[in-house]
């Protein structure tokens, strides 16, 4: 690392974390030491190397200012098809870490890495994730939602005493369509914003990773038979009822409506479908039938899930999580003041006084004329990433961070925020959708903190 960063992020880290960091060190924690590759690079270490962590490596393959030097998984399968990412690039192999389950804590210790991406199973993040602040990373986790309010406390209390910053990686936050409505919502376009909706409904029943091979069971199989993430992800539907996924709809959703930065969630309430999806589709698939061992599965997931948020400002905002029923692709975003509403299932919106009314009218002009500055900025750079460009920016965004230690721009406190809906939605639901409220991670500081996210010319 270069002296001057060494003594930037040395002395940013002290200075953001203050007292709190002096704490933390009394109680024996590592005091966060920035490192750096010998060429003057970014550092990255991966967490979790396989659909997801890998695409972000090709993202990071591109990118010339940072170098993916290390790299970790369980499975040596990952680790080889990452590596042969790097061949096709032609650039140098990473060291690869593969110790079982806590592997991690050996890169973390030893690779001298200045960022982490943590892209494990969900069960991993927040282990990971602390483990990564405690050792001074950069850290960034991909999307989940959290098992309980107390490991989101967790993130927030390890960010505050470390003086590490977590970066949450919700990359829909960076979509085209979204970031032109953010803008469109920031000049009041809509009037002042009065309901929100918006959600996961993604027919994952085949397990999307397996591309449809059926070798791999096509998701009838799953745990220690399935494949990529039929082997972990199918298993939260046996077990679990509530909102399991709620960051790709709530985290754009929450930008729009300043949460945490002048508005916080105060309460939800819950309620689930019945749930039938999973076990038609077992029943009914070539591979599976009424006789199949997993057709006996009872799943506790409802197939539709309906959580209903009040935040403090007054806005209402509606998620949906539907991801085991036959069905399109959708977030379902709908974005409605007191002027009109964009909805992006029909790609229409309405503007009183400038579209005609009780009419749609097709977004396309309208997203075009208030597209975002950074999408302006960036088109070209974002064009081969993943999920329509929006994978460019959400990796870019945490590069250029962590380059400067500068506080993430999707934070500790959003990522807190947004993943605790499960729990509270899992608690909701279990008792007869009672409303259960919020915790204020922020501990009071959304009265007074600004809303700017996406609002540099960098990131
Ligand atoms: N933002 C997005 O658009 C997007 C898209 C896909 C996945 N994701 C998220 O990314 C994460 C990973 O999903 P995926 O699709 O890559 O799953 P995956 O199953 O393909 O990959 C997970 C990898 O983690 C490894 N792993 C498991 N336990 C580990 C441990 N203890 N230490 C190290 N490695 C371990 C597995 O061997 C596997 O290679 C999830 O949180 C998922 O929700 C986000």
């Amino acid at each position: 690392m270069s002296v001057n960063r060494r003594k930037f992020l040395g002395a940013s880290l002290l200075a953001g974390a203050g007292s709190a960091l002096t704490a933390g060190n009394e109680r024996g924690m590592p005091k966060p030491s920035p490192r750096r590759s010998a060429n003057g690079k970014l550092a990255i270490g991966i967490l979790g190397v396989g659909g997801r962590g890998r695409s972000h490596v090709q993202q990071l393959l591109y990118r010339e200012d940072c170098e993916v030097t290390a790299i970790n998984d369980i499975d040596p399968k990952a680790l080889e098809a990452c590596n042969q990412l790097f061949v096709k690039a032609g650039k140098p192999l990473p060291k690869a870490y593969l110790k079982g389950d806590r592997g991690y804590l050996d890169l973390l210790q030893n690779a001298g890495t200045d960022a982490i991406i943590i892209a494990t199973p969900w069960e991993w993040h927040t282990e990971m994730a602390i483990e990564s602040m405690k050792a001074g990373m950069y850290t960034a986790t991909e999307v989940a939602g959290a098992f309980s309010l107390d490991e989101c406390w967790e993130l927030v209390n390890t960010h505050e005493s470390t003086g590490s910053h977590l970066f949450f990686l919700e990359n829909v936050n960076y979509r085209r369509d979204v970031m032109a409505v953010l803008n469109m919502v920031r000049q009041q376009v809509f009037g002042e914003l009065i309901h929100l909706e918006c959600g996961y409904q993604h027919d994952l029943r085949d397990v999307k990773f397996n591309n449809g091979k059926q070798e791999y069971g096509g998701g009838v199989e799953f745990n220690d038979r399935g494949f990529h993430e039929a082997r972990w992800r199918t298993q939260h539907s046996v077990l679990r009822n509530g909102d399991l996924y709620p960051t790709h709809g709530i985290g754009p959703v929450a930008m729009m409506a300043d949460i945490n930065r002048g508005n916080r969630f105060v309460y939800l309430t819950s309620m689930a479908s019945k749930g039938r999806g999973l076990h038609d589709y077992i029943v009914n698939h070539p591979q599976g039938g009424p006789d199949h061992p997993n057709a006996k599965i009872e799943f506790k997931l409802g197939d539709v899930v309906t959580t209903m948020i009040k935040c403090n400002n007054g806005e209402t905002i509606t998620l949906f999580h539907d991801t085991n029923l036959p069905r399109p692709y959708s977030l379902g975003f709908r974005v409605q003041g007191t002027k009109g509403l964009w909805m992006d299932v029909n790609q229409s919106l309405m503007i009183e006084g400038k579209t005609k009314s009780h009419e749609w009218t097709k977004a396309d002009e309208w997203l075009r004329k208030f597209d975002h500055p950074l999408w302006k900025k960036y088109e070209k750079q974002a064009e081969n990433a993943g999920h329509g460009g929006m994978d460019w920016f959400v990796i870019h965004s945490f590069v250029e961070g962590a380059k400067t230690n500068a506080p993430a721009a999707i934070d500790v406190y959003d990522a807190a925020s947004w993943l605790c809906i499960t729990p509270l939605s899992e608690e909701s639901i279990a008792l007869g959708s009672h409303p259960v409220t919020f915790p204020d991670f922020t501990r009071g500081r959304w009265l007074k903190n600004k809303n700017t996210f996406a609002s540099g010319d960098l990131y």
